[in-house]
């Protein structure tokens, strides 16, 4: 018998489905230069110093093995109008970007246009994460691409939206020093 109890799937769906992440597609060129790329929640900053962010690809996800033949990735943050698009990078299919617009970037990288931020890195690390992978990617270059645009959220399996507006300033506090993803005086959430 493990010495672990048993965890039903189910269950670890509905509870972990209770925290709210944001929606990343992850894009990399193929070797075919066709650009290639997926749906992924599982992002998060992992580290200021060196810029470290992580994301964890299914093992059997075919964009991974893309992007572990590319060596680089772009995450592109996606808005609340991009529910369409998510659906279509979240899905099998395969021209994910047909009807997507997009640009090379000038580290070799298939963007999105109209994503909220994109986050350009090289793949530093990969460690074992059970049925999928833990990627570390060193950042090489970012930038917030909408203005004002509002983020695409999933929660409970389904994706969701925040009502308030991001122009809302946010209040400065001296212990968000800890945090990775937060603002300072001069900037707006
Ligand atoms: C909202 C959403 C979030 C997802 N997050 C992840 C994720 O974190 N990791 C992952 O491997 N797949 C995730 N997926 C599923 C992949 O996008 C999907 O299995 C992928 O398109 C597989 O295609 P590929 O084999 O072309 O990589 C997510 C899908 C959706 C719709």
């Amino acid at each position: 018998m493990s010495e672990y109890p048993e965890i039903d799937g189910r269950a670890f769906r509905n509870v972990l489905g209770q925290f709210c992440t944001g929606i990343t597609v992850i894009t990399t060129f193929g070797a075919d230069e066709a650009p290639i790329g997926f749906a992924c929640q599982s992002f998060a900053a992992l580290s200021l110093d060196p810029p470290l962010v992580l994301f964890c690809p299914g093992k059997a996800s075919r964009s991974w093995a893309a992007i572990e033949e590319r060596g680089r990735f772009a995450v592109n943050v996606l808005a609340e109008e991009q529910r369409e698009l998510c659906a279509r990078f979240g899905s099998r299919e395969q021209d994910k970007f047909a009807g997507a617009a997009w640009h090379r970037s000038s580290l070799e990288l298939p963007v999105l246009d109209d994503a909220l931020a994109t986050i350009e890195c090289s793949v530093d690390r990969v460690v074992d994460g059970g049925d999928h992978w833990i990627v570390i990617g060193r950042v090489l270059s970012l930038a917030e691409v909408g203005e004002s645009g509002r983020p695409l959220l999933f929660y409970r399996g389904q994706y969701s939206a925040i009502e308030p507006d991001k122009t809302v300033p946010a209040p400065w506090r001296a212990d968000l020093e800890h945090f990775l993803t937060t603002t300072t005086l001069d900037t707006w959430l």
